[in-house]
């Protein structure tokens, strides 16, 4: 496939399709923003402030750092199994893989620098950020606006159905746990009910319970879950 420039605001629609990065993006860029917001908020004297901060944002790195090898191994290999090239977003996802590097050298550089110095690198990691943040959501505007129509082309629904259970199933609990966390809030509320709702039929009870009790009840404030609860017939 040869890139060809598009409008920034020509959003191909999903004509029903099965939409394999929606959630995950959206739980991406609420994280990000979050995040972002938070870094500029932070006040880099107060040690443990700074603490959480750090922690925060070595969970977001890990996360993205695990996107990023998911796409890698189970979209990017199954075009490229069909013929389509996908240069562009492999090249955006090496420059990511160093930006990731990068943001952990500056964290340390926050923890370790003498008191006086604190604020500036504090300053340094939040315009690091910022810049590594811009560079993503224009990425994954172009996985969902080239790269999706792309495998809507070479896959049914069903072998695109079949690639995100094999990326959900090469997670640990935990880290299936840690993006629920960050996209449960980010999605609207049919979205929520229809994962959710595909897992309380799927999965065994006691996994759904789990799932209810640590990653969306904590994520979601009580009127998004009195709705969710409403729409999954559970106990709000
Ligand atoms: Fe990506």
């Amino acid at each position: 496939m040869t890139h060809q420039h598009h409008s920034i605001t020509a959003v191909p629609d999903l004509n029903d399709r099965y939409d394999l990065y929606g959630a995950v993006h959206k739980g991406l860029r609420k994280a990000g923003c979050d995040l972002l917001v938070r870094l500029g908020a932070t006040d880099f004297d107060d040690a443990a402030e700074t603490e959480e901060v750090l922690g925060l944002l070595r969970t977001y790195l890990m996360l993205a750092a695990a996107h990023v090898g998911h796409e890698d191994d189970h979209i990017h290999s199954a075009l490229a199994a069909r013929g389509v090239a996908t240069d562009t977003v492999d090249h955006q996802h090496d420059d990511h893989r160093e930006a990731f590097e990068d943001l952990e050298k500056l964290a340390r550089g926050v923890e370790t620098s003498w008191p006086m110095h604190r604020r500036a690198n504090g300053r340094r990691l939040y315009l690091a950020f910022a810049a590594y943040l811009a560079e993503d959501l224009g990425h994954m505007h172009e996985e969902e606006t080239v790269t999706a129509p792309a495998l809507w082309r070479q896959f049914t629904d069903e072998e695109l159905l079949a690639i995100e259970l094999r990326i959900v199933s090469s997670l640990s609990p935990e880290k299936n746990m840690a993006f629920m966390r960050i996209m449960i809030p980010a999605m609207n509320p049919q979205e929520r009910a229809a994962m959710l709702g595909a897992m309380q039929k799927g999965a065994p009870p006691e996994v759904f319970d789990a799932v209810i009790e640590f990653a969306v009840r904590p994520a979601l404030n009580a009127r998004a879950f009195g709705d969710l609860a409403g729409r999954l017939q559970i106990a709000a």
